[in-house]
């Protein structure tokens, strides 16, 4: 094989491959340096399993209370091990369609851990590839713990997200650390396979960078289904036994004991940018440790790019797509439209459902703007009302003067698939008016965005 490309990726998840792709498409001659599988934590041990896993709880959730539907479904029993077997076919199909997409773009695939090394090289084992247009650094992240309060993932009583996916049977008990888009995803999942779960989340709210309607409403749902929620609570200290952990924590002034028979780490990831020649190459990192890369993903050596995780936040898979390609058409001498880091949709597929775009309420009120907020529940929607899922809402956060989406926030089903709408609205700089101008189709949940945006302009037909 020849060692010589126009781009060299290192990393081969969704920023990597994508970027690999888009080169390609654009004549490019690519090569991708991956150590694991190809679609990277995203496909293999993140996004896709996770999902798999949360349909799972949902047909478990379905069918326990299916009896109101007409539906008599006997008693419901959950095997957690068959659900992650499942989660496990449903990632390496994922993965073996990014191999299928880098035979049909003709990507050379380089299995191994690479190293930089200057003159826009990779080194993996014993080949060294060279790269005539960029190096291209994608090499993401991984779980964390929390040594200093002696949490380090020990793999059996105290976890992260990979063995959640990968065990064959629920422990007894379970406490979280974290509620944002990891914990939030396993307190719905573990629920469900009825393990009794403690979310602990050190921020006076759970999903605290979601808008505060959404995290009271996430915590009621929770707390309706059995979840115990904490919030504001600092864990100070950890006593980790053989088939148990003893958390305390300090939670508004009083102190407090959680036992659980195991912990999960989801207090968030940590960008993988050790061992992998970025000194040797005069690659700078920035404070938070991210890579520093300037407006067109460029790091502090010329002919050396970041993309994805480690290239800073938000850290999600589409968010690195998007600088894959980004990256990819510079490369090949296009002008791409830049990204809008602000117009990333956020989203956790938890039951139900949050997502969101732009500005939170309190964000506005910190900026001082001239907003309205148009909320219209699912409780009022007809769709909703028919299948039984009637919790969440959509708010709109609407410019006065101008009319302009300054945010807009989902709590419901499908949440993640309506946010595209205004997410769309936003990019192309829609007013809220021009959103509720298209005729949304009756009956939908769809409708609730339309209605959202009514209410912001005083005009709401259905509350
Ligand atoms: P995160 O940073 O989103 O949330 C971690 C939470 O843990 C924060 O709310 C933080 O306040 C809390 N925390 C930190 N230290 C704590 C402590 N000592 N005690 C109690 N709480 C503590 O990280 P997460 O959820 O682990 O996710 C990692 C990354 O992966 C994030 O960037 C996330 O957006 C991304 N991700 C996205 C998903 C999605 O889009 N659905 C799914 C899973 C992960």
């Amino acid at each position: 094989m020849p060692n010589q490309f126009d781009v060299v990726v290192l990393g081969g998840g969704p920023a990597g491959y994508v970027c690999a792709i888009r080169a390609a498409q654009l004549g490019l001659a690519a090569a991708v340096v991956e150590r694991e599988k190809r679609g990277g934590v995203c496909v293999n041990i993140g996004c896709i399993p996770t999902k798999a896993l949360l349909h799972s709880a949902y047909i478990a959730h379905l069918l326990k209370t299916s009896a109101e539907f007409g539906v008599e479904a006997g008693s419901v029993k959950t095997s957690y091990g068959t659900a992650m077997q499942r989660s496990r076919k449903v990632a390496d199909q994922n993965s073996r369609g990014v191999d299928f997409l880098m035979k049909k773009h003709k990507i050379a695939v380089f299995k191994g851990s690479g190293v930089l090394q200057p003159g826009r090289k990779v080194k993996v084992g014993s080949e060294v590839l060279e790269a005539k247009k960029a190096v291209v650094i994608a090499t993401g992240s991984r779980v964390k713990g929390l040594p200093q309060i002696g949490l380090e993932i020990n793999k059996t009583t105290v976890i992260s997200s990979d063995e959640a996916l990968l065990m064959e049977q629920v422990p007894a008990s379970l406490a979280i650390i974290g509620a944002g888009a990891v914990g939030m995803e396993f307190a719905d999942i573990f629920n469900a396979f009825g393990v009794p779960v403690t979310l602990i989340e050190a921020l006076p709210r759970i999903l605290p960078i979601e808008d505060a309607d959404a995290s009271a409403e996430l915590a009621k749902s929770y707390r309706k289904r059995g979840i115990t929620v904490i919030a504001g609570a600092k864990v100070t200290k950890a006593t980790v036994a053989k088939d148990k952990v003893t958390l305390e924590m300090e939670v508004g002034g009083t102190s407090q004991r959680v036992e659980a028979a195991a912990v999960l780490m989801a207090a968030g990831r940590a960008v993988n940018t050790q061992d992998i020649g970025l000194k040797e190459c005069g690659v700078q990192l920035d404070p938070r440790g991210f890579i520093k890369v300037d407006a067109t993903l460029q790091t502090t050596t010329p002919g050396y790019y970041a993309i994805g995780d480690v290239a800073g936040p938000p850290m999600l898979a589409h968010k690195g797509s998007r600088e894959g390609v980004v990256v990819a058409e510079i490369l090949a001498g296009r002008k791409p439209h830049a990204i809008r880091y602000d117009n990333v949709p956020s989203v956790t597929y938890c039951h139900p459902e949050v997502a969101s775009i732009g500005l939170t309420e309190d964000q506005c009120k910190e900026k001082k703007l001239d907003y309205v907020a148009g909320k219209f529940p699912f409780s009022a929607n007809g769709r909703a009302r028919g299948t039984g899922e009637t919790e969440g809402f959509v708010k709109i956060l609407r410019d006065k003067k101008y009319g302009e989406i300054l945010g807009a926030h989902i709590v419901g089903s499908h949440a993640s698939e309506m946010i595209h709408e205004l997410a769309v609205a936003r990019e192309n700089e829609y007013t809220v008016e021009e959103v509720e101008l298209a005729v949304h189709a009756h009956p939908t949940m769809s409708e609730a965005v339309a209605e959202a945006a009514l209410d912001s302009l005083g005009r709401v037909i259905h509350i």
